[in-house]
């Protein structure tokens, strides 16, 4: 199944969501007020811009050993159960770009009878996942939010901890607008964080992270990923947890005889 285009081009802009961050411009000799990073949601440039869009910070932290780390060592692993989802020469939305080697590894995956197009909201991880993939004509990268985002009806969705950065009203209209990107019998992957086990050694650290650098990833500690879509019952929901409960995949496959 290739994707059916709609439109071409740029974000579209959805004024439902919030306006992105302003500040006052120093240099500008007019004192006006002009956007710090015009197109990035504003939870965004607020509490990621030291990872996502600080280029000092991004060349260290955009590497395989740093995300194996960031994930205790469970990077593969979740990559692994990721692409298990997914098949040779299907066509598959990337929501956003991921640190690493993860959009070489799924282009491999996919091979180059598939196709992966990949979106991110912020254009300097545009411009560093279209370096990653240059040598896969099967791969195309381009600027667009995962919450406004169309282009047609994908084999798969791939969400690939994205939805614990966003305020829960983002992230109920991301996972609603992925799904409406699924062909009929396609399914949408999200691999995310989830309330670890009681037990897990780990839970008073991740407590201390997300209060402190994640501050809506709780967000998926106390909802089921399912219940941030507006439809579940259009789709069939699988849940599978990792590392004492820590990681979750989820998985929604549109029912074949749905209409997109
Ligand atoms: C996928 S998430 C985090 C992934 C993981 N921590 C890693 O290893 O990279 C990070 C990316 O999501 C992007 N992002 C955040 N909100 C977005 C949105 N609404 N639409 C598309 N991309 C978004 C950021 O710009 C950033 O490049």
């Amino acid at each position: 199944m290739k994707p059916t285009k709609k439109h071409e081009g740029g974000p579209e802009k959805d004024q439902s969501l919030p306006p992105p961050k302003l500040r006052t411009d120093g240099g500008n000799s007019s004192g006006a007020i002009v956007p710090l990073h015009p197109d990035v949601p504003a939870y965004l440039s607020e509490n990621y811009t030291w990872a996502y869009l600080n280029p000092r910070n991004i060349r260290f932290l955009d590497h395989e050993l740093v995300v194996s780390a960031i994930l205790f060592g469970n990077n593969r692993r979740l990559r692994r159960a990721t692409f298990a989802e997914l098949t040779v020469g299907s066509t598959v939305l990337q929501s956003a770009s991921v640190y690493g080697d993860f959009c070489v590894h799924l282009a491999r995956h996919i091979g180059p009878d598939g196709r992966l197009d990949i979106i991110d909201v912020a254009p300097i991880q545009v411009a560093r996942c279209r370096h990653k993939s240059r040598n896969f004509p099967q791969v195309s990268t381009q600027l667009s939010d995962a919450a406004s985002f169309q282009s047609g009806n994908y084999d798969t969705v791939c969400c690939y901890f994205l939805l614990h950065e966003m305020p829960d009203a983002y992230r109920r209209k991301t996972v609603d607008n992925l799904l409406a990107n699924l062909a009929p019998g396609g399914s949408a992957v999200f691999v995310d964080y989830h309330k670890p086990h009681w037990l897990n050694p780990l839970k008073p650290l991740m407590i201390l992270v997300f209060r402190f650098l994640e501050p809506f990833a709780k967000g998926l500690w106390q909802s089921e990923i399912k219940d941030f879509a507006g439809n579940p019952q259009g789709f069939n929901w699988h849940k599978e947890t990792y590392f004492a409960g820590m990681y979750q995949k989820v998985v929604a496959r549109r029912a074949p005889d749905s209409q997109s």
